[in-house]
């Protein structure tokens, strides 16, 4: 456009003067007319811009190509357009949307000098600037959160970020035609819908803890802000990944129950060292007195009441000695029990065998003993002590028959990976290599309710004078002393199988 096509009519020059910034310069671009506008919009006088080139106005904010690309432009002919920014005379940045036209001469088309046409476009420009800085802002809030979406109502995406995108994994096209709930976890779903139903204008935004899914399947824990925007009837929410924190604290749950327990059996042991030591004491006295008595029956000459008292006697003495095991299995429970220990390294299929025979007298024939033992197998352990748990756990086996006929099996293995298990009794993960005695039987199983309590001291389900609910804690004791691991395992109606791990 570098000819007017036209002569623009008198009648539009008023207007065209009131609206717009106009100036004319020479050739040098010194200026040789500015109109009222250019004066007002500038602060400088008429007098002090007559003379002077746009310098007098430089902002500074433009580099020196620009008006090099512009003087380029308009010294060849051509009409240029473009956003300037100028400094007035108070020192304000002012911003005008220029277009710069060459005044050619109508003989030789040789550039005479340019006339400016400015609008002051100063507030649109705060306008952008402030839109885009919000805009930044916006970006860098919701990529610093590990999700945000944008919801309308029914809980259909309106925009999602790219961090949440990375960490579901879904891309941002398959989130848009979703709902939140589809990205709930079962047991969850609806948990966002809920909560924006109770959002309105006085109860605005809202925290709450909630369990997802990504598109893998696997699960993950989130925190959920949710602030709602009237306006609209829209939801911004912002997502935080908690899973580290929720795992840690289901960790230090455990933990605490683990301490809880060791605190309970801790305090239950000093009781039954307590008793068990005065019960001892009083008992010896019994037991002494009932001596006496009986020497006492025998210095008697033959009659009836001699024959009373020595059968008596005999009965406390009966009496006694149950009372006596009951204290040796409080002590070992208690670890108090002061008998030397001989650890020896015992070769099992050796012990065993030799236990074997011997629990034929316990063990009633309508049961099937079956053994698989394994030759040069050691472990380190005190003999006493290993027939005391194999013994037990016999007779615990016997008991779950309920006098019907039934099978016990004595196995012993030594390839077991235990690295993922628990112990039944202290609850630790198992580390590192053992030989494992297993004990199986076919009897009535344990409920878990009853399987997570039955290492308790005292803890029977038998009857009075049945049992003492003693016999696993003292198995477990020995067990742990000898740096080993018990894993129970049980079924309700099919049998429980002990494997006793030792290092
Ligand atoms: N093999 C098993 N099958 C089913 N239940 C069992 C088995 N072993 C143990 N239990 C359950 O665990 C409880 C605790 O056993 P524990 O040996 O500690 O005590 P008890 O046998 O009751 O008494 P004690 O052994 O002191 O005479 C038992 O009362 C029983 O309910
Ligand atoms: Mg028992």
């Amino acid at each position: 456009m570098s000819e007017y096509s036209k002569e623009l009519p008198i009648d539009m020059l008023y207007p065209l003067n009131e609206a717009a910034i106009i100036s004319k310069t020479d050739l040098n671009g010194i200026i040789t007319f500015v109109n009222d506008e250019f004066c007002h919009s500038s602060g400088f006088s008429e007098q002090e811009l007559i003379g002077k080139t746009h310098q007098l106005l430089n902002s500074h904010v433009h580099p020196e190509e620009f008006f090099k690309e512009m003087w380029g432009t308009i010294s060849k002919g051509e009409y240029w357009h473009g956003e300037i920014c100028n400094r007035t005379k108070e020192g304000k940045l002012c911003w005008l949307n220029t277009s710069i036209f060459p005044i050619l001469d109508k003989e030789n088309r040789r550039v005479r000098g340019y006339i400016g046409i400015r609008f002051d476009i100063t507030e649109k420009k705060r306008l952008e600037l402030e839109l885009q800085s919000q805009k930044i802002q916006y970006n860098s809030v919701i990529e610093s959160t590990d999700g945000f979406w944008h919801l309308d109502n029914n809980g259909r995406f309106i925009d999602v970020s790219e961090c949440y995108c990375r960490l579901s994994g879904y891309s941002e096209k398959e989130l848009l035609n979703m709902l939140v709930s589809d990205l709930e976890a079962n047991g969850h779903k609806g948990d966002l819908m809920y909560q924006l139903s109770t959002l309105n204008k006085v109860v605005s935004s809202k925290v709450f803890e909630s369990m997802h899914q990504r598109k893998d399947g696997t699960l993950w824990f989130v925190e959920v802000l949710i602030s709602y925007y009237p306006k609209y009837n829209h939801f911004y929410v912002f997502l935080r990944d908690i899973s580290k924190r929720k795992l840690n604290e289901s960790e230090q749950m455990a933990l605490q129950q683990q301490l809880n327990q060791l605190q309970k059996l801790e305090s239950i042991g000093r009781l039954t060292a307590g008793i068990a030591h005065d019960f001892n004491n009083i008992l010896a006295s019994i037991l002494g007195y009932n001596e006496l008595n009986k020497y006492a029956a025998e210095d008697l000459s033959d009659c009836e009441l001699k024959t009373e008292l020595l059968h008596n006697s005999q009965q406390v003495d009966i009496a006694g000695s149950r009372a006596a095991d009951l204290i040796k299995k409080m002590l070992t429970y208690c670890r108090q029990d002061d008998t030397p220990k001989s650890c020896s390294t015992l070769e099992l299929s050796d012990v065993l065998s030799k236990i074997l025979l011997m629990l034929h007298e316990i063990i009633p024939t309508t049961i099937t003993i079956e053994a698989k033992l394994l030759d040069n197998t050691y472990i380190t352990l005190d003999e006493t002590d290993l027939y005391q748990i194999v013994v037990n756990l016999f007779v615990n086996a016997r008991d779950a028959m309920n006098k019907r006929k039934g099978i016990i099996t004595l196995g012993v293995y030594v390839d077991g990976d235990y690295s993922t298990q628990f112990c039944s009794a202290c609850q630790e993960q198992i580390v590192g290599k053992f030989v494992e005695i297993k004990i199986a039987d076919t009897g009535d199983g344990i409920n878990p309710e009853k399987l997570s309590r039955i290492f308790e001291p005292f803890f029977t389900t038998k009857g009075v004078g049945e049992g003492t609910g003693l016999g696993l804690s003292v198995v477990s004791g020995i067990i742990h002393k000898a740096d080993g691991h018990v894993i129970v395992q049980s079924e309700l109606g099919q049998g429980t199988s002990f494997k006793l791990l030792f290092p």
